[in-house]
């Protein structure tokens, strides 16, 4: 015998979807700079070598007692003023990084409380690099389907505290900061036009934190093999970060029926300058399409290209209804990218 089915069960949103844009944005980075002269004194390495082989002359180091959560509050705050948004309108948030303050609760129930957003969902998101692309997808489904209405997206990251300060090939890439995004439906643009999301768990093993979960906890072992920070095989990260970014990139721009020329600005993972201009010549998108700040910031993980997207609008970089491209990369490995109308 099939049930009757109530009349008044109903399937909230799903009868008109709703175009989602960025609203507002905001970014913080802590106050300490640590210039590649500075890292010469206590790494085997010199300005020069870093400046060209990543395009980065500085970064920012959280102070010890900062966690990653209040750097994400910090983002979130300017966002919020910049938005014009209130806590209590804030449905869901949703923090990816992949230096948590802790195993749990999330950080994202940490910068709810901070910023007194009762409203809200909280989850943390984990795809490394990758995670703010990713991140506002996922907030665009629940926004465009009319689920949840506002937004707050954050990519904050202490990287400087998973980082091995003797293993030249990686402390001087790595840099502290967050970013924040208000998603909301606006009704008169098109927002984000689509993203193309991948993966592939395979190559987890080219760059990743061995110990500190469930499979190696720490053990005065663990700590004394350093397996507890930063391992990278650079070269091959490398390749598959240009192949990644320029495949998403590419695929985001044929689903959208739009080519390179309709793109206003570029907005990609803060990594490296080679890999960008490697990317460049791969999608035969000119380098001054190109947004780069990495040489102030270095790679600040899940923050940097949401600390990008602030930097640039705050600049006039980019401006109401050009069309941005945002493509990431990052461990796992993971990859993303998104058209927007800005
Ligand atoms: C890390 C990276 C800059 C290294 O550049 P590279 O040209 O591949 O250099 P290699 O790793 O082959 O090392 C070349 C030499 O430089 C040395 N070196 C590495 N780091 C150095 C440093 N900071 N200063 C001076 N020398 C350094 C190496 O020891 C090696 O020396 P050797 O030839 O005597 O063995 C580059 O591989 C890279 O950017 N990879 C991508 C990393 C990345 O972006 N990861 C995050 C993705 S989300």
């Amino acid at each position: 015998m099939s049930a009757e089915r109530s009349p008044t069960l109903h399937r909230p949103g799903l009868d008109s979807l709703r175009t989602v844009s960025i609203i507002a944005t905001g970014s913080y980075v802590p106050d300490r700079v640590l210039t590649n002269t500075e890292l010469e004194k206590f790494v085997d390495t010199t300005d020069e070598w870093i400046y060209t082989r990543t395009g980065i002359r500085q970064r920012h180091i959280a102070e010890d007692h900062q966690a990653t959560s209040d750097l994400a509050i910090a983002a979130a705050r300017k966002a919020m003023e910049n938005g014009n948004i209130r806590p209590e309108e804030i449905d869901y948030l949703i923090v990816a990084t992949c230096t948590p303050d802790m195993h749990f609760p999330s950080t994202a129930c940490m910068v709810q409380k901070e910023l007194g957003a009762t409203n809200a969902a909280c989850v943390d998101l984990s795809a490394a690099c990758s995670g703010f692309v990713y991140a506002i997808d996922m907030a665009r489904q629940y926004i465009q389907s009319g689920t949840m209405n506002t937004a707050l997206v954050i990519g904050a990251e202490k990287m400087s505290c998973l980082l091995d300060w003797e293993d030249r090939a990686t402390c001087v890439l790595f840099g502290d900061g967050a970013g924040a995004a208000i998603l909301q439906a606006r009704g008169d643009q098109y927002g984000i036009l689509t993203s193309v999301l991948g993966g592939d768990g395979k190559l987890g093993d080219l760059l990743n934190v061995p110990g500190g979960g469930s499979r190696l906890p720490i053990t005065p072992e663990v700590l004394a093999d350093k397996q507890h920070v930063l391992k990278m095989a650079g070269r091959e990260v490398f390749k598959h970060a240009v192949t990644g970014m320029a495949g998403a990139a590419q695929e985001t721009l044929r689903r959208c029926g739009a080519t390179i020329d309709d793109v206003a600005c570029i907005i990609p993972h803060q990594a490296n300058a080679r890999i960008i201009q490697a990317i460049s010549q791969r999608i035969d998108a000119p380098m001054e399409k190109f947004y780069v700040n990495l040489d102030r910031f270095g790679n600040t993980s899940a923050a940097s290209v949401i600390m990008a997207i602030d930097e640039a609008a705050r600049k006039g970089r980019i401006q109401r209804g050009d069309l941005v491209l945002l493509v990431v990369f990052g461990a796992g490995f993971t990859w993303a990218a998104s058209l927007l109308e800005w």
